[in-house]
């Protein structure tokens, strides 16, 4: 092999490892919609989320919130991640533990139980192939009266470094905000909107 090619290969080596480190970087600013998300097939989806759910969970897990521990042990709502536009154009999955008992079946003006927690773990893919951890976005159902300004949601944002970026019970609720005034829409389903449809797990 050639000097010139061999010197090729670790520029393109070397930028690889850059670019990936550059994205690293990127995907600690949750605020930051992704530009470009790939646009994967369901089976795609599922194999990345699959490679990389273990050190997400791990990611985490650092932020040592006992409100998500575990909680790719609980009941997955959606077949495939799926590109959420509101979640900065991540593809998210929706969990939900197990007192979450009507979260699916939510009729007008019903509310989960207090103790609910909802967790959309999430990738950045973006259209060049880089596949990085994303943000986990919590809500927990508070005991009536708690957080009137919040419907009693408590909204929460973990980075996969374990740091949180907010938490409406906690460090920089403000933060959050938007959280809740976005999900002011879905009011009457307790302000979640669940899943997608195409996206929901047949029961
Ligand atoms: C601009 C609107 C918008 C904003 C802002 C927003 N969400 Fe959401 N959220 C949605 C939509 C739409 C869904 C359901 C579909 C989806 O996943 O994209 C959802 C779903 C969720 C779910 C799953 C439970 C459910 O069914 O609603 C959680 C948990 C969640 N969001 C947390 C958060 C947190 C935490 C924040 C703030 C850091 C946040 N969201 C900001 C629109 C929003």
């Amino acid at each position: 092999m050639s000097k010139q090619i061999l010197i090729l290969i670790v520029l393109l080596i070397l930028s690889g490892v850059l670019v990936d480190a550059f994205a690293q970087t990127q995907s600690f600013d949750s605020h930051i919609a992704i530009e470009d998300p790939a646009d994967l097939s369901k089976e795609d989806a599922r194999k990345i989320y699959d490679d990389l759910k273990s050190r997400m969970g791990d990611l985490y897990a650092i932020a040592d919130l006992p409100e998500i521990e575990g909680y790719q042990s609980w009941k997955l709502f959606n077949d495939a991640p799926y590109v959420s536009a509101t979640h900065g154009q991540r593809y998210v999955n929706n969990y939900a533990n197990a007192i979450a008992v009507n979260y699916a079946i939510l009729k007008a003006g019903e509310k989960l139980p207090v103790g609910s927690v909802l967790a959309k773990d999430s990738i950045t893919v973006t259209g060049d192939g880089r596949i990085f951890p994303g943000a986990m976005f919590g809500m927990e159902k508070l005991a009536e009266g708690t957080s009137p300004e919040t419907a009693d949601w408590r909204y929460f944002m973990v980075i996969p470094d374990g740091s949180i970026v907010g938490d409406t019970t906690g460090d920089n609720p403000q933060l959050m905000t938007y959280c809740h005034e976005c999900h002011l829409a879905v009011e009457d389903r307790d302000f979640t909107f669940y899943v997608p449809e195409g996206y929901r797990v047949q029961e």
